[in-house]
């Protein structure tokens, strides 16, 4: 895979004004976005309809989780805008639902396994007698088990899953962060070169690149790093 498309560029802006103007600066620096609540729910899904027709890929970061047939008609419709990845969340019935909606489409499903934000004690607050890298291997096992198309993991939990991924499962990694870069409130990063090693086939990254004084040479600077590393 080519450097430049293995980086996501999250689009965490607040209105369609704001991200068009992000994507007119980046240019063909970068290729795929990746849109989140703040974007979706503030015109995002038109907008990356937009963007998939200028050529660029789109990630709908909407971790969906609902009864099978609400999560299944959801994952019918986004995979009708063209987009590329979805994430649900990581519970059997729900990543069933999405892997036999998105058939046929080129649409592929991720799983977030346990949200980064979580530790111990939030696992056991919501009634599970497990640890959370317990819990991870747990649910990454079922998602290859179901076909689920990749994993979102951080970068520490990238090597352990990969072991655990199907070949074919690709693995999604953010909180990246270019050596020198501000860590913002991710509290475990890893550069791109670290990440591609642990085994990541995609990077998102939000902040190095959209708060940059130069989004277009701070996204180059990563895809530079990260074709350093697949070599
Ligand atoms: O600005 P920054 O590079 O920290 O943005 C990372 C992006 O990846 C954000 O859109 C964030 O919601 C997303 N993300 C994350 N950690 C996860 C899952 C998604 O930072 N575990």
């Amino acid at each position: 895979m080519d450097a430049r498309d293995r980086l996501i560029v999250a689009l965490d802006v607040s209105s369609i004004a704001e991200a068009e103007v992000m994507v007119q600066r980046i240019g063909d620096a970068v290729s795929f976005y990746k849109i989140g609540y703040q974007l979706a729910f503030a015109g995002g899904l038109p907008f990356a309809h937009d963007l998939i027709g200028m050529g660029k890929k789109v990630f709908v970061d909407l971790k969906l989780h609902d009864i099978g047939n609400t999560v299944a008609k959801g994952v019918e419709s986004v995979a009708k805008l063209g987009a590329t990845f979805l994430t649900v969340h990581a519970y059997p019935q729900t990543m069933h639902a999405a892997v036999d909606a998105r058939k046929g489409s080129g649409l592929r499903i991720l799983a977030v396994t346990v949200l980064t934000s979580y530790d111990d004690a939030d696992i056991a607050a919501a009634g599970y007698d497990l640890t959370v890298p317990e819990l991870v291997t747990e649910r990454a096992a079922q998602a290859r088990d179901i076909g689920v198309d990749g994993l979102v993991c951080s970068g520490e939990e990238a090597a352990r899953l990969r072991a655990i991924a199907s070949a074919g499962m690709v693995l999604v990694i953010p909180g990246i962060r270019p050596a020198g870069a501000e860590r913002g409130d991710q509290k475990r990063i890893m550069t791109p070169t670290a990440a591609i090693g642990a085994g990541a086939d995609y990077l998102v990254v939000g902040r190095p690149v959209i708060a940059a004084s130069d989004p277009k040479a701070a996204a180059e600077a990563i895809v530079a790093e990260i074709a350093g590393a697949a070599r």
